[in-house]
């Protein structure tokens, strides 16, 4: 007989293993690789995603006992779903934290980042000792594998990786071509330098746009000045903190149970950084449990779309959707005036309209993950395979990714194939969810 007591993390079951009584494995994170065990209560599957040699193979667990078994599930299936979802539900505290950055005289700090002389920020990352006392930086755990075969390696969501991208692209692109992407600050500079054409300037910024009090600063980061994961620099956590650690504090542990469908409550969204869509301050959405490692037309994000607001300024208190997010930095690219809005014709393509329910656009009724739209409002058990030309919104990331894409402006689609009138491989796709009477079919 086995036995296994865990608590339900996302994809993952921290567990506490006995076989007869005796504990033989430990307290580790224990991945469920049979999705179907509810079905099949005989058989739990799992992987151990703990780095302890004792743990490291895959162990299979059959339960022999139906008596035994059932109680479990029952256990699992009423008590576990009760406990809030939180973000880290699994590892040690010493595999991500260190309490004094020594052990045996040895500094506990796992990656590679150089140390350089810098401002105190620059230490959270460029010194052993860093800020919130972790052991790894932003890319430590985030890219584990530069360009390893894995999306989420785990637990954390992978962004730097071949193979099946995440929902935000994957910036492995921006190693192959500058204009994949957005040009990160930290895979170092003989993999991915500043952009040579836009520097580290956002194109179409403006600085009423940018809620910031300090503002975007294309200088920051000294010799290698480059946009940054988090902060005044970067997308996400608080953008009034300059450090990427501190404008992250409270995120990773936090209860953002409802960004999550099943539990999903859009009023209280946007609250603290913990709870915003993706850690990105003060967005609302809806959060896919895997980041889109698997998808389907009821299998993905939701995205949240405002509807067209005549405006010119940007505050904390305005932001909800993504589109706004980008526009922080993009600001050119959204504001009423510098768009043409509020309505055709449009001096820019317009973002956060409603897409009308007549003429070509009407036509767009099935989700097509590759141009998504977005919510006015975030709600459901699941997402939603609709689109409803009326009710749904334009975003920036109908057409583009927010990290990198394997095409030139970071596209989600490649533009080159989008030719009026065409029969070819662009046809139905890109432009054409929305424009379906502008190819030639
Ligand atoms: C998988 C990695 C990981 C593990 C395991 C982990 N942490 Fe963290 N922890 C983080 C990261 C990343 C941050 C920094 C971002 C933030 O503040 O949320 C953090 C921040 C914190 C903070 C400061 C922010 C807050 O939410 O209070 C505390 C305290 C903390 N961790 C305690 C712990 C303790 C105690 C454990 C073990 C029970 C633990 N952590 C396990 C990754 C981890
Ligand atoms: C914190 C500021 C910031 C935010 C927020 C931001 N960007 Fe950018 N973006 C930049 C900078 C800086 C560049 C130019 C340098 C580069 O490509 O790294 C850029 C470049 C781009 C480019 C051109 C890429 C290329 O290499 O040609 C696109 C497209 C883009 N951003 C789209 C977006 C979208 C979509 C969002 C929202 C999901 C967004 N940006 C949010 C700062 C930002
Ligand atoms: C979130 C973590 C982080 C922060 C904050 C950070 N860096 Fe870096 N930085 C890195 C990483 C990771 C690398 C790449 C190291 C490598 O090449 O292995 C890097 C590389 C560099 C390099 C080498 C050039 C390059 O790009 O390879 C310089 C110089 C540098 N950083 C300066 C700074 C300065 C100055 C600051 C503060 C203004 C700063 N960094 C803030 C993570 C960070
Ligand atoms: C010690 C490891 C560790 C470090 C350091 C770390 N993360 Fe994470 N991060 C994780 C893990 C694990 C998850 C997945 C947790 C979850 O959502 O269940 C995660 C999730 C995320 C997510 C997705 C949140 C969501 O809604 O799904 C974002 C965004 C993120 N981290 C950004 C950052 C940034 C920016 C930094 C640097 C300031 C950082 N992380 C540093 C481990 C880490
Ligand atoms: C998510 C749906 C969507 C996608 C994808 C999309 N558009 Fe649009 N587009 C719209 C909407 C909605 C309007 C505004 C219609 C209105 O105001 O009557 C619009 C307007 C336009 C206009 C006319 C502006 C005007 O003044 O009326 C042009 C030109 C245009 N889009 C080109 C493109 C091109 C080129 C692409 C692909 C790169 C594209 N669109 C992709 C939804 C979309
Ligand atoms: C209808 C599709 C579409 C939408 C919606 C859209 N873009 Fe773009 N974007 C493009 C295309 C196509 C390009 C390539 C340049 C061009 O055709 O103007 C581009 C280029 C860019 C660039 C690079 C500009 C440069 O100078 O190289 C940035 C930055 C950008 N977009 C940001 C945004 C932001 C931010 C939003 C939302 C406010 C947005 N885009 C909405 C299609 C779109």
């Amino acid at each position: 007989m086995c036995f296994v007591a865990a608590e339900r993390g996302k994809n993952s079951f921290w567990g506490y293993i006995y076989k007869q009584g005796e504990f033989i494995v430990g307290e580790y994170p224990l991945y469920l690789r049979d999705h179907n065990w509810m079905g099949r209560p005989d058989r739990l599957v799992v992987e151990c995603l703990s780095q302890k040699a004792a743990c490291r193979q895959t162990m299979r667990f059959a339960c022999w006992q139906p008596l035994f078994t059932l109680l479990l599930c029952l256990f699992l299936s009423f008590f576990l779903p009760a406990i809030g979802w939180t973000k880290i539900q699994s590892g040690q505290c010493s595999s991500c934290h260190t309490m004094h950055d020594s052990q045996n005289g040895a500094s506990m700090k796992i990656d590679s980042t150089p140390n350089v002389a810098g401002a105190a920020e620059c230490n959270d990352c460029h010194s052993s000792a860093r800020s919130s006392m972790l052991r790894l930086d932003c890319l430590g755990c985030h890219a584990q594998a530069v360009d390893g075969g894995d999306n989420i390696i785990a637990d954390a969501p992978q962004i730097a990786h071949v193979g099946t991208d995440l929902a935000a692209g994957n910036y492995h692109h921006v190693f192959v071509d500058d204009s994949y992407g957005h040009n990160i600050h930290g895979f170092g500079n003989d993999i991915v330098a500043q952009d040579s054409d836009l520097q580290n300037t956002p194109p179409g910024y403006v600085a009423d746009y940018d809620p910031s009090t300090a503002k975007y600063q294309p200088a920051y980061s000294g010799t290698a000045p480059q946009v940054m994961c988090a902060g005044t620099n970067g997308c996400h956590g608080d953008r009034e903190k300059i450090s990427q650690t501190q404008a992250m504090h409270a995120t990773h542990h936090g209860d953002d149970s409802v960004l999550k469908f099943g539990s999903l409550d859009e009023a209280s969204q946007g609250a603290t950084v913990a709870t915003s869509y993706r850690f990105l301050n003060k967005v609302h959405g809806a959060e896919d449990a895997d980041w889109q490692a698997t998808t389907g037309p009821t299998d993905h994000n939701e995205y949240k779309g405002i509807v067209y607001a005549d405006r010119s300024t940007q505050d904390w208190a305005d932001i909800e959707s993504i589109s706004q997010l980008c526009a922080e930095c993009h600001g050119l690219f959204h504001a009423s005036a510098d768009i043409g809005g509020p309505s055709s014709p449009w001096i820019r393509h317009p973002t956060d309209i409603l897409l009308p329910n007549s003429g070509e656009y009407a036509a767009y009724t099935s989700y097509d993950l590759d141009v998504p739209v977005g919510r006015v409002s975030i709600t459901g058990s699941t997402a939603s395979g609709t689109v409803t030309p009326g009710t749904d919104t334009v975003l920036c990331l109908s057409c583009h990714r927010a990290h990198g894409s394997p095409f030139s402006d970071m596209l989600r689609w490649d533009y080159t194939l989008i030719s009026a009138g065409t029969t070819g491989a662009g046809a139905g796709n890109g432009c054409f969810v929305c424009h379906s009477n502008k190819d030639g079919v």
